[in-house]
């Protein structure tokens, strides 16, 4: 199914709908001279911006919509090649949008299945070759209730989404990375984490466990120049926040009042902090936990 799927995301051809998805095309690389025919076909070093990076392949969980699709598009920009896993059917559509260049894969994954996320891992690997980057972005989002009214299987559910997912996407990325000896894992907490917010409990909890992994598996995995990092962003204004607080000019205001930088945060402002923790420039930073809320909370 997912090798399916993966063939027809190879076709698809670019249906490129807004300004975002222009900027993903990778206009700004090229090859850097001298360096031997093997190495470059191997890893494709690039110039981007001023500075030396080296392209990977990329896996972003929940990367059809919201923050995870700019992340995809921001890593594309950044050069990488890029397989985006969501249980959206709209993932593959998504694809073809940012990439035009057969440099971006769609895969309709449910990423909570342990058996889903090795077939997918290995359909990516064979389509764009051995992964070097994972970003566990996919969550099921907020939804508000009293902590009573959870139900164990609600809590399981949210956990298996946004824990054991992100557990097993790693899992199956650094199988491919140790080879490589480099690898970036980058899993997306939430600053719901830091506050303690109320009426959130197992969302809480489970961007907690995800800090608690980070830690973890960065001691794990550093010896093979591997690292874990995580990122809390603050109120971010996606789909799905619009979906759920429909009166955004309140949201505006109210975070206005409680951050030093008193603007809405968007999805381009969480996608440049996991492409600096995806670059070379990160390499000796580890089991962190970056907060990207516009001076909301500050620890
Ligand atoms: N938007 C915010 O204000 C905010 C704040 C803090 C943290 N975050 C975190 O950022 C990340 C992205 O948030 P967003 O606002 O873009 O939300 P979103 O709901 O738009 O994105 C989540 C994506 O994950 C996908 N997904 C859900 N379950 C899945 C599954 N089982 N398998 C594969 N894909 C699955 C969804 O289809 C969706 O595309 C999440 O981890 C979220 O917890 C967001």
């Amino acid at each position: 199914m997912v090798t399916t799927q993966l063939t027809q995301s190879l076709r698809t051809s670019c249906t490129q709908t807004d300004a975002s998805a222009r900027s993903c095309n990778g206009s700004r690389t090229s090859c850097c001279r001298g360096t031997s025919r093997q190495l470059r076909a191997r890893l494709q070093v690039l110039r981007i911006g001023g500075d030396l990076m080296t392209a990977r392949v990329a896996v972003v969980t929940g990367g059809a919509r919201g923050i995870g699709r700019e992340i995809a598009c921001r890593l594309l920009s950044d050069g990488h090649r890029v397989a985006i896993l969501d249980v959206l059917e709209s993932a593959t559509k998504t694809a073809g949008e940012l990439s035009d260049r057969g440099r971006c894969l769609g895969l309709r994954v449910d990423v909570s299945d342990e058996g889903a996320v090795a077939d997918a891992f290995t359909a990516v690997s064979g389509a764009l070759g051995p992964i070097g980057v994972v970003v566990n972005n996919a969550a099921l989002t907020a939804v508000h209730r009293p902590w009573e009214s959870v139900t164990g299987d609600q809590w399981d559910r949210t956990m298996a989404v946004n824990v054991r997912a992100a557990f097993l996407c790693a899992r199956a990325g650094i199988e491919q990375m140790r080879p490589q000896r480099w690898g970036r894992v980058v899993n997306l907490s939430s600053v719901t984490f830091l506050s303690g917010q109320r009426h959130l409990i197992d969302y809480v909890s489970s961007k907690g466990a995800i800090v608690g992994l980070t830690r973890s598996l960065a001691r794990e995995v550093g010896a093979d120049m591997i690292t874990v990092n995580a990122v809390s962003p603050g109120s971010i204004r996606t789909e799905i926040d619009v979906e759920n607080f429909p009166d955004q000019a309140a949201v505006a205001a109210q975070q206005a009042a409680v951050q030093a930088i008193p603007r809405r945060g968007t999805p381009a402002d969480i996608a440049g902090v996991v492409s600096f923790l995806c670059s070379e420039d990160a390499s000796f930073m580890t089991g962190q936990l970056l907060n990207v809320d516009g001076g909301w909370l500050m620890h």
